[in-house]
């Protein structure tokens, strides 16, 4: 008998038809969230579980009665909405999808970066609101890049791919700050020995830490230390910075803009944020390629058949 496998969301055809030939599979076809009533009940339904970065799976729903489930195989590379510590306690295997993603991503902050050195957002609203009187040598300048300093917060895969973008295609200096040493990096970056350091010294900080931290790694304090002509980016996660801070930042210009692809509460972002013209603001779509999610999808796949297999899993966390 084929293991049953409960799909929490959509995904793209070819994925959902091969998990189809092998599981005993539920999809969910209109791809509304699960609520977490209706996880903890799968917990104790199916004995694979493919879930994404929307399902909350905190210990009530891991630590179910009766629980089934034996793999989680999550369709993302970041896990911060899985209790990691209690599935490996409670002997569920989690795996992830780390590498297919990583240049989308990597993409996706430099559009964010360009998209807010440049003004961007404040510029396309004037002109679909028709407020745009022509052409002018004045209005709106934006900061060039090249030659500017770029602070990478968490030097990871993605982190890497941002930086690598940055300094061979804009010409930006790369500093990083990351808790362990990096080597082997194929273009020019410094390692910073502190995040005050990169702070100090960045006109465009971008943030690639795994969130789900105790606290965010750039608060209140972090960004009182940015310069004020410099912009925040975040494609990681909302968590890892403080957002109620970051709008006050944003509102009192103290720094110049930012670009987030992540939210504290998604997918509600606050109307305070959204009313801001110096931050651009995407929903959650780094890795929103036909060509990446097929990719995610047939690794957590993969992920899957060789755990039922016996086999050693391609990614597991
Ligand atoms: C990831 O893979 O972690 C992306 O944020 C999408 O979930």
């Amino acid at each position: 008998m084929s293991p049953s496998l409960l799909v929490t969301r959509r995904l793209p055809t070819s994925v959902e038809a091969r998990l189809a030939e092998s599981y005993d599979v539920t999809l969910n076809p209109s791809d509304v969230p699960l609520s977490s009533a209706e996880l903890a009940d799968a917990m104790q339904r199916f004995d694979a579980l493919m879930p994404t970065v929307s399902d909350r799976l905190d210990a009530s729903i891991l630590g179910s009665q009766k629980r089934q489930v034996t793999i989680v195989a999550n369709v993302g590379v970041g896990f911060s909405n899985i209790d990691v510590a209690v599935a490996r306690e409670l002997g569920i295997t989690v795996s992830n999808t780390p590498d297919v993603l990583t240049d989308a991503t990597a993409d996706i902050a430099l559009l964010l970066l360009l998209s807010s050195t440049r003004g961007a957002t404040a510029a396309e609203r004037k002109l679909r609101e028709g407020r745009w009187d022509g052409f002018s040598l004045v209005d709106g300048l934006g900061m060039s890049v090249q030659g500017k300093v770029l602070g990478i917060v968490g030097m990871g895969r993605i982190g890497r791919a941002t930086a690598r973008r940055a300094s061979l295609a804009l010409g930006m200096s790369v500093v990083f700050f990351n808790r362990s040493p990096v080597t082997g990096l194929d273009f020019e970056a410094t390692q910073l020995e502190s995040l005050d350091q990169l702070l100090a010294l960045a006109d465009v900080v971008s943030v690639h830490v795994p969130g789900g931290g105790e606290a965010p790694i750039i608060g209140a304090k972090e960004l009182a230390a940015m310069k004020p002509t410099a912009h925040l980016i975040n494609t990681a996660r909302g968590d890892s910075v403080d957002q109620d801070a970051l709008i006050q930042a944003l509102a009192t210009k103290s720094i110049a803009g930012a670009g987030l692809d992540v939210f504290l509460d998604e997918p509600n972002v606050p109307d305070t944020l959204r009313a801001l013209d110096n931050v651009t603001l995407l929903p959650h779509v780094g890795s929103a390629t036909q060509e990446v999610r097929t990719a995610m999808g047939m690794l957590a796949a993969d992920n899957l058949d060789a755990f039922f297999a016996g086999n050693e899993l391609p990614s597991p966390v």
